[in-house]
This record gives C-alpha cells, structure tokens and sequence, in this order.
C-alpha cells in the first residue's frame, strides 16, 4: 500500500515492476493466424487452459452479415483486448487489434499503447497490404517487430523469396534466427540458428517436448542425416547462404527498429511458438520513454503518466457505460486517487480501475508502465487525453485520420432527434468517426475512413440509443481543418462558400473540399490559411 512504502522501496518497486513488464500487440493481415498465435501464447503463458478459448470468440469471417462482425468485433474486443499472463516471471501484456480493415483506426491507436510488435506472415500468401499499412505505422514510431513467417506446414513460398518481399515491401532487414526445413508436406522442422539445434516438427504437438530439440553444432555432423534425411544437404546449404547473407542478430538494431528476427513455424501445429515466445522474452523492450509536448517522459519517473488510447461505450447497453482504455507510461497509478485531466485541468479520480487479465476483468489498486487499465468514465476522457499527477504535459504520437467518407445524417424518426444526437456525440468520442455540422442549416455530416464504419453507426445508434437514420451521400473528396492567424482572410475564405463550411465537434470550422483540383487552387489562392487534413484529437 502507498502510505506504508517508502521512498527508496517505492522507486525499487517501480524499476522491478518496469524491467518485468512487456506490452506488444500482434500485426497482420486478416486470416494470418494472429487469433491462433494468440491462443497458443496464452497457452504457455497458461492464461488459458484450453484450445479454442480465444478461436471460439471468433466467428466466422464475412460468412456472417457485417452486423454480426461488428457485434463480434465489439464484443470481444473488451473481453479479450488486453491478455495479460506471466512468463519465465515476465508479466506480458498482448493488447488485440481489430482485424477488420475498417477498423485500422483502432489499430494504429492501440499500436501507440505498445513497446514492441509480432509481425505474423502467411507463408503462402507472403506480405499482404494491411501488413504493410500496418508496418508503416510501426516504422513511423521505429516499433521493435519480431517476424513469425507462419503456416509452414503449408506449400508456402521459398523461404529466401518470402525475406526478400518483406525488406522490399516492409523496407526492413530481416535476420532469420530460425530456419526451416523444407515446407508443406515435407515440412520437417526449424533449424535453430540462435540455440543451434534442430526442433522437429511434429503435427498437433501440444508444447514442444524437450525430445524434439536436438543440439547439433556442428552441421557436418551425422545426426543430421539421421533426423530429416536427404533434407540435410539442403538445410546445410541453405544455412550456408543464410549465415554469409544477412547479418547476425543486434539487439539495438532489433530496438532501433532498424532489423526484424525472423521465426518460421506453424501457429496451429503449435510449432516454433514457444521458440519466438523465449526470443521475445529475451530480447524484447521493457516500456520505454514516451515523448510529451514537452519533454520525454521516463517510465521509472516517481510521478504517475500515462495516456488514453482507446474508448469504449455502451457495453453494457442497461448502463452508460464508457470503459476508456489507459497506458501506463510513468510510476504508479493507485486506485482512488486524483489525477490531473489535463486536457480540462479538472481532477480525476477512478474508484474500480481493472486489469483485463485474460477473461477475467478484475479490479486493481495499482498498475505500473506498460500495464494497460480500464477506466469507467462518464464521458469526461477522450482519445489522447494524459492523465498525470499534476504536470501539463500531453503524449505525442497518438495518429489521426482523415476522414475519406462523408454521409449526411438523415433522421428517419423525428421523435427520438434527442436519441439521435446523444447517440452521434458519444459514438464519435469513441473514435469511430468524426461528426461535422453546417455552419449554415446545421445539418449533419459524418465522416469515415472506412464504409463499415457507417453499418456500424447506423446499428449502434439503433440498437443502443433507439435512434435511427440513414446515411446520404455527399460529393466530398476531403476535409480541411482551417487555421489562420487573420481572422479576416478566413472569412473572406468562408464567406462565399456556405454549404462547404462546417464545424467540428470543438466547434472548429471545416472546409469540405469537393475535389482534388479545387483544394490545390484554394490553397495556392489562400496562402495565409493553413489547410490541415487531421484534426488535433
Ligand atoms: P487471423 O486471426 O489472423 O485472422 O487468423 P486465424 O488465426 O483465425 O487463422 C486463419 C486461418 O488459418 C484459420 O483457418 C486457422 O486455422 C488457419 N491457420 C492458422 N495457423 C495455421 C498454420 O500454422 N497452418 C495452417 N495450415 N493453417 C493455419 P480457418 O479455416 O479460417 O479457421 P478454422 O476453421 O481452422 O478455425
């Protein structure tokens, strides 16, 4: 408890509690295996104690209407978007990214809350576009990213083509630390380059029993032949190549971004799994500092930061209520006591902070950096809002987006108009869209960066707040954020465009800019204003 810890404990406390921290997130395109790599690592981390816990949440893809998906999406998300188990004494926290591509907002943000990524590749598909969308974001923040190249049980690529296509398309070196041997039906096991033994691929295995693991050294050595056969040339070979080719594995280069490890295996056999488990244990980044308008926060700080990455609302639908998700960035947070909001500089207090450990939602009296904590809100928190202990500071690098979709909001039951834009308001702090209104009838516009986002609206605003619409659509190519130090020049700007103006929802004004071509002139005409494509969240 605080008051019985001192100083001296309470900062040995905190770096004990920092150095056995480690939050990552998994990457992929959809059907990759991430949800089956997910299970399996709860798996050794013994968080779950049967197969099927995490697959069973996971309906079947697009065979179900986009209702469905989004239900699912939004219904596991809570339940299983933050997995927290222990390893060799490490405490793992695995936040959940939606797979949906409509949802790669939520994505990048949760990116935002990690230290580290698990990139997972299909061996037959090679590098797909949400990975590279995906991979950019982590460039951008130079996220450490181990490689796991899954479905080798599969006739997949030639693994030299599949390292190519990721440092070309994903521009980043690759070091492979494990290799396979051959692949598909043939597919015999991984040569461990790391531990320097050969791990035998065995269908189904539950967990790699110590038996498959076998200590060769020396490649000319006979074992070899006597384990995977007429592979062996091959593998020697291959080995050969591989070891002149890329580089030895450098922890900075890994923590710089810079490299990325490479594992091949198969997450539903279950194999080469715990082997990039123990890397990622072994090499992964503790939390690291944060950057801040104004400084950069150290984890090991005494005082409490930390910064919201991602809103909740309407879980439970009898109840209003919002779970605002919180990163931890520097010293403790306790339960019960008051923060700075610093965004309102009002200050905060939560009385039942949880932890998502695995199913279980539990509350906490406190958490430390890189651990990730539920916050019932009442609708004061927003996506990038930082909570702290008294200092004005507010954490960078929290991405926005500019809508690409616009649709005016048609209210289809004018008795439930109050419904309608309660619904709007709330569903917009989650992050879902961004809601404009016309500065000159005060009509509604929504904007998206992904078509499902309005199925979404559309159902929430139904099914949570009895409201319903529908969504027309509008000759929009973008929206611009407007800025000026002329008050003047912005209305002349304005003026004698009306229906192209609109507000946001802090009442900034927006320009709908219906092409391409008219944007360039206006700001080639307008060189005093600024023209920002993202708003400041
Ligand atoms: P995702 O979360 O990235 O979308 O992928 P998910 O784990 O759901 O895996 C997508 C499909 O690929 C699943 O098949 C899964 O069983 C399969 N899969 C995952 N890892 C491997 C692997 O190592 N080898 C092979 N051959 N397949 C793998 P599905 O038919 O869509 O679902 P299910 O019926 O198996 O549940």
């Amino acid at each position: 408890m605080s008051n019985e810890t001192t100083p001296s404990t309470h900062s040995e406390s905190l770096s004990r509690e920092i150095s056995r921290r480690r939050t990552f997130a998994i990457i992929s395109h959809p059907d990759a295996g991430k949800t089956t790599l997910t299970e399996k690592l709860l798996l050794f981390g013994g968080a779950i104690h049967t197969a099927g816990a995490v697959k069973a949440n996971k309906t079947k893809r697009y065979a179900t209407s986009d209702f469905m998906e989004i239900e699912r999406q939004r219904g596991i998300s809570v339940a299983t978007s933050v997995m927290g188990f222990d390893y060799r004494e490490i405490g793992i926290r695995l936040l959940d990214t939606p797979g949906h591509h409509d949802f790669s907002e939520d994505t990048y943000r949760t990116l935002t809350a990690v230290d580290s990524a698990v990139m997972v590749i299909d061996s037959v598909n090679g590098v797909e576009s949400q990975t590279e969308k995906l991979l950019e974001v982590c460039r951008m923040r130079e996220t450490p990213i181990l490689t796991f190249i899954n479905k080798m049980d599969r006739e997949g690529q030639d693994p030299f083509a599949l390292l190519d296509e990721i440092e070309k398309k994903l521009s980043i070196k690759v070091v492979p630390l494990s290799w396979p041997i051959g692949g598909g039906r043939i597919f015999k096991g991984v040569y461990n380059l790391h531990t320097e033994s050969l791990v035998l691929f065995r269908p189904h295995g539950k967990r790699e029993d110590e038996k498959d693991v076998v200590v060769i050294r020396d490649l000319a050595d006979p074992q070899l032949e006597a384990h995977v056969g007429d592979q062996a040339l091959k593998l020697r070979e291959d080995l050969d190549y591989v070891r002149g080719v890329y580089p030895p594995f450098s922890r900075e280069a890994y923590l710089a971004g810079k490299i990325t490890p490479v594992f091949f295996g198969s997450a539903i056999n279950n194999f080469g799994v715990k082997e990039l488990l123990d890397c990622f244990v072994d090499v992964a980044p503790p939390p690291k500092p944060r950057p801040t308008d104004v400084r950069p926060v150290e984890p090991d700080e005494k005082a409490f930061t930390g910064f919201i990455f991602k809103i909740h609302a309407n879980m439970d639908p009898k109840h209003r209520d919002r779970i605002a998700f919180l990163r931890v960035c520097s010293g403790r947070f306790e339960r019960n006591q008051f923060y700075l909001h610093v965004k309102s500089g009002k200050q905060v207090r939560f009385a039942n902070p949880t932890a998502f450990m695995a199913q279980n939602k539990e509350i906490i009296d406190d958490a430390w950096p890189g651990d990730i904590v539920g916050l019932h809100d009442t609708g004061n928190l927003r996506i990038g809002d930082t909570l702290s202990e008294g200092e004005k500071l507010i954490f960078q690098g929290i991405p926005r987006f500019a809508p690409e979709l616009f649709r005016l909001v048609i209210n289809t039951d004018p008795m439930k108009s109050k419904q309608l834009s309660k619904g709007l308001e709330h569903l917009m702090d989650e992050g879902v869209a961004q809601l404009f209104t016309s500065a000159m009838d005060n009509r509604r516009i929504v904007g998206v960066v992904g078509a499902l986002q309005f199925e979404v609206i559309q159902h929430r605003l139904l099914h949570e707040y009895g409201a319903s619409c529908r969504f027309e659509a509008m000759n929009i190519w973008k929206a611009f954020w407007l800025d000026c130090d002329e008050p003047g020049v912005l209305d002349d700007f304005m003026r004698p465009r009306p229906s192209s103006m609109v507000r946001d929802k802090y009442d900034h004004p927006v320009w709908l800019a219906e092409s391409r071509w008219f944007a360039a002139q206006m700001e080639g005409d307008f060189p005093k204003i600024r023209f920002r494509k993202t708003a400041e969240i």
